[in-house]
């Protein structure tokens, strides 16, 4: 067992623990009667995009000590080592550079001695080419058609952003390219894909980092042999398959011409490459142009997060509102809560970019932590959350910290529904923050006609302590440009509180143990000799099972 990161014992942890104390049991309430420019106090903008923080459980002294914090721990200093390009990726010896992928400003960026720059333009270059020869209809399919669906085939980082994004950006897409996903090696995701597009005229895009990937690989090779069981001709891969990969050997060896495979570096981590050629199925669908404004928005997120001083700074003062909860209030989850259908993948996106970021308890010395890291990230979109898990947020016994999230304006405006659907995106902070207290609830039952002994009964039932923190985002419509600050917002979160707890939030070791073991057992069920080799428990289920099947 490794010694304790010093963390907890710093000074300015010390300072917010005292602080903790004084403030636990303060209500927001009170905080917005003593202040009635909170609002203005606690809200900034960049670029349209609002955040509102002031219903959270804080003081000026609150911050100030998260600030002392964010700088005790040398924040800044850790933010322009990644961006100069250092290998902060300690246990893989890597740059961690996905902000030079949306570099717009195209000033260069090293890693080692060289430019990146280049490279990253290159790669883009390419994509255009090849995204204007698709959607134009001048890359043809092995029988002549032109291309009307594509299938991104990757798991994770290689999935859930391009799937994310196509869906955020449905109203800019091509109205004659339709995109599927195929992520998960249950046999039904493929199939099912199968049965919606047309071997004439599917394009594959297998993305994989690593290009060894079990789940990617075992879905590509299926997709070839239905490909080719259709053309049956080996010539026909070359018109319906092209890689995104680090890895030109996989893909050669895969079938796949690396004429036809784009590639980016190990600086970029798995779930920070969507403005890589990972993002290729999103250029696909929404066109090059679209796509540029994506890294465009992104890049302006990198901007305000390299020069805003920590004070104006957003993903810094998200990231140190979270750490207030997860370290001082107990809390252990994150929800994020889009208004908006078309994000309907948002927070599935961030449950790996947070959660495989900084679920870590080791430092990045390789000590045990004795305070808590990562939370357990979860959302769903308003109002279908409302109707579902809400209950539980506004009076079950946990504090969960929420993340709201709407546009001004609908890309769908029938009639009222934006106006309902955003009179709830309101409704809902203020009634966390507010709650409602006995007294409101007597008053308002016996306005309502009950007898004083029924009320008196039903209002603990009807109470709400309120004091539940919020964040309100609100930006003017979902377009490529505002969702990539968006999206670089909680990447910088995530960066944030990863520096402050001191972990390396751009590895992922804890993946591995699950996936080896699993290679153990995937020849242990080929026939039905009992297995005794694992646990009882492990014995047991896979005996089980082949007496199932
Ligand atoms: O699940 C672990 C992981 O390595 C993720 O970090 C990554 O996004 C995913 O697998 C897919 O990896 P690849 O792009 O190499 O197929």
């Amino acid at each position: 067992m490794s010694a304790p990161s010093h963390l907890s014992s710093s000074p300015a942890w010390k300072a917010l623990q005292a602080h903790y104390e004084t403030l636990r049991d303060v209500h927001m309430r009170g905080l917005f009667a003593a202040d009635p420019q909170r609002f203005e106090h606690f809200s900034l903008t960049l670029d349209g995009l609002l955040l509102d923080y002031s219903k959270n459980r804080v003081t000026d002294e609150t911050l100030k000590l998260l600030f002392d914090l964010a700088r005790e721990r040398e924040v800044e200093a850790l933010r322009e080592r990644m961006f100069a390009g250092e290998h902060i990726n300690l246990t893989e010896d890597r740059a961690v550079l996905h902000v030079a992928l949306r570099n717009r400003s195209n000033r260069p960026i090293l890693d080692g001695a060289e430019d990146v720059m280049p490279a990253v333009n290159a790669v883009l270059g390419r994509m255009r080419t090849f995204v204007e020869a698709v959607q134009s209809g001048a890359w043809k399919g092995y029988s002549g058609k032109r291309i009307t669906d594509v299938v991104n085939i990757g798991i994770g980082g290689s999935h859930l952003g391009p799937e994310m994004v196509c869906h955020a950006l449905t109203p800019y897409g091509h109205p004659h390219i339709n995109v599927h996903f195929v992520s998960n090696v249950d046999g039904t995701d493929i199939r099912e894909t199968f049965r919606k597009v047309d071997p004439e005229s599917v394009l594959f895009v297998v993305a994989s980092k690593t290009f060894t990937t079990q789940e990617t690989l075992t879905n590509a090779h299926t997709a070839r042999e239905w490909l080719l069981d259709y053309h049956e001709d080996e010539t026909a891969v070359a018109r319906h398959f092209v890689a995104v990969s680090t890895n030109a050997d996989g893909v050669r060896e895969f079938g796949i011409d690396t004429e036809h495979m784009f590639g980016f570096w190990d600086w970029v981590g798995g779930r920070y490459s969507l403005w890589s050629a990972v993002g290729l199925s999103i250029a696909l669908y929404i066109g090059m142009d679209a796509f540029e404004e994506l890294l465009a928005g992104a890049h302006l997120m990198d901007e305000h997060f390299r020069s805003a001083p920590l004070e104006r700074n957003m993903p810094v003062i998200l990231a140190l509102l979270g750490v207030w909860y997860i370290n001082f209030f107990g809390a252990q989850t994150q929800a994020i809560l889009p208004y908006d259908q078309y994000l309907n993948r948002f927070a599935a996106y961030f449950q790996q970019g947070d959660m495989e970021s900084n679920g870590k308890h080791v430092d990045r010395e390789g000590a045990d932590v004795d305070y808590a890291t990562g939370p357990v990230v979860w959302g769903e979109p308003g109002t279908n959350g409302q109707h579902a898990f809400y209950q539980l947020i506004h009076q079950g016994t946990r504090l969960i910290p929420c993340d709201f999230i709407a546009p001004a304006v609908s890309h769908n405006p029938v009639g009222e529904h934006h106006a309902i659907l955003l009179s709830n995106f309101f409704a809902q902070p203020e009634a966390l923050m507010r709650g409602r207290t006995l007294e409101e609830v007597l008053d308002e039952l016996l306005a309502q006609g009950l007898d004083a002994e029924t009320a008196q009964r039903l209002a603990p039932h009807k109470v709400m302590q309120g004091n539940r923190p919020s964040n309100a985002l609100l930006l003017r419509e979902i377009t490529p440009r505002s969702l990539g600050t968006l999206i670089a917002l909680y990447e910088h979160k995530i960066f944030v509180q990863g520096a402050i707890w001191n972990i390396n939030s751009f590895d992922q070791w804890g993946v591995e143990l699950g996936k080896q073991l699993a290679k153990v057992i995937l020849p242990e069920l080929a026939d039905d000799a009992p297995i005794t080799s694992h646990d009882s428990s492990t014995n047991g289920l896979i005996n089980y099972y082949k007496r199932l099947r």
